[in-house]
């Protein structure tokens, strides 16, 4: 295996999920590509100190700019609030390191705009972080709906809910506000999960009308305190896509508050002869619907039928770790030209896509009307 050496930024939730998918690599049965974690930056010690469990990363820094002069860098993973995006994906480029950046890609449409002319002017390889439609069931509805042997597709729900922030005494973090998260809320913090399949085959919404809610108005601070929190937490955006020249309706529903749902991915495309249904609630499960003299909802077991092999069984079923995993097995794959026509990550342009409909989501429910995009 080739070794690519990997450098973190922002340590947190998503920077260890992500440590802790390289050290488990050994798992892949045909992949000519290793990533070694070789620095993070984190901007708090003890975020660092956990790394220490990771015997390649000998660097550690509270400074990213020291470990974007690493030359023991190849490719940087950065996930780091939004607001940060734009700065820290730019000194990335600037550095001339590839770039696996985490979703929404800046913090609005124009910062996301910004950050695509510096990858296009770099030349870097950059890929946008949304990890749900490479589990098995995803990648099915995916070949199902390119296959186009369902029919003229009716309508297409595509959908990310969890109830994270049901509980009013849960203390604020920046996603809760808009001037870290961004005035999109949580159409920046699910939003991707929602738009990659439908954008990657290409049913673009034209128009939309959506509706945006707000959960509670404050929440403790962490310190004895309460703070005002201002971020849209559900959003149910009701588009109008084209699919075989046909307009056909496709909503995204984005939820923080989503009683019972813990991050949960769906998507359910029906056609007049065919159907496809899958969520991750139920991780190998995939619902299948055929029409014939009688109708069928067909339900089946996938089990582990990830798009890169692993030593793991196929009976077993699949979870974020695993998805995390195949998504960055196909970001460095394609990397070495080797994606040999499996499903990449997204682009920068597909990120730049979603931010276009978040945008376009704030304008309709600020107007109350429909807008065209
Ligand atoms: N793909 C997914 O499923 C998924 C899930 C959750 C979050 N995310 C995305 O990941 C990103 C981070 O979210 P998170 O939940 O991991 O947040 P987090 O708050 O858990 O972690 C962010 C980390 O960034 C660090 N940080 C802040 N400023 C920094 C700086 N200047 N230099 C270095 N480190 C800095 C913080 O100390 C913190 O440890 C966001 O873009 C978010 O939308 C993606």
């Amino acid at each position: 295996m080739k070794n690519i050496n990997i450098g973190i930024i922002g340590g947190g939730l998503m920077g260890r999920e992500i440590a802790s998918a390289f050290a488990r690599w050994c798992a892949f049965t045909d992949l000519t590509v290793r990533p070694v974690l070789t620095a993070v930056a984190d901007l708090h010690a003890p975020t660092l100190a956990w790394f220490d469990a990771i015997p390649s990363c000998n660097q550690k820094t509270t400074d990213y700019h020291e470990l974007l002069a690493n030359p023991n860098v190849d490719v940087v993973y950065v996930a780091v609030p939004h607001h940060l995006h734009e700065q820290i994906y730019c000194d990335v480029l600037a550095a001339g390191k590839d770039l696996l950046a985490e979703k929404p890609f800046g913090i609005d449409l124009a910062s996301s705009q910004r950050i695509l002319a510096a990858v296009d002017a770099s030349g870097r390889f950059v890929r946008c972080s949304s990890e749900m439609p490479f589990s098995p069931g995803a990648q099915r509805a995916f070949a199902i709906a390119q296959q186009g042997e369902i029919g003229r597709i009716l309508e297409v729900v595509s959908g990310f809910h969890h109830s994270s922030d049901l509980d009013h005494n849960k203390p604020a973090n920046w996603k809760r506000f808009n001037k870290t998260c961004g005035e999109g809320g949580v159409l920046n913090d699910l939003g991707m999960h929602a738009c990659h399949l439908p954008l990657r085959l290409g049913w673009k919404p034209q128009r939309l009308f959506a509706q945006l809610q707000k959960g509670y108005a404050q929440r403790p601070d962490g310190k004895g305190g309460m703070i005002a929190c201002d971020t849209w937490d559900n959003a149910q955006l009701h588009t109008w896509t084209t699919i075989a020249d046909h307009t056909v309706p496709l909503r995204m529903e984005m939820k923080r508050l989503a009683p019972g749902a813990t991050n949960t991915w769906f998507i359910e495309i029906l056609g007049t002869d065919g159907g496809v249904r899958f969520s991750t609630a139920e991780p190998k499960t995939l619902w299948i619907f055929e029409r014939g003299k009688e109708q069928w909802w067909k339900r089946t077991e996938l089990g582990f039928g990830t798009p890169f092999k692993t030593i793991t069984g196929g009976i077993f079923e699949p979870g974020f770790p695993d998805v995390i995993q195949q998504m960055w097995a196909a970001y460095l794959m394609e990397r070495e030209g080797l994606l040999d026509g499996r499903f990449g990550c997204a682009t920068p342009q597909e990120a730049v896509d979603s931010h276009k409909i978040f945008a376009a989501a704030m304008l309709s429910q600020q107007q109350g009307s429909v807008v065209t995009l």
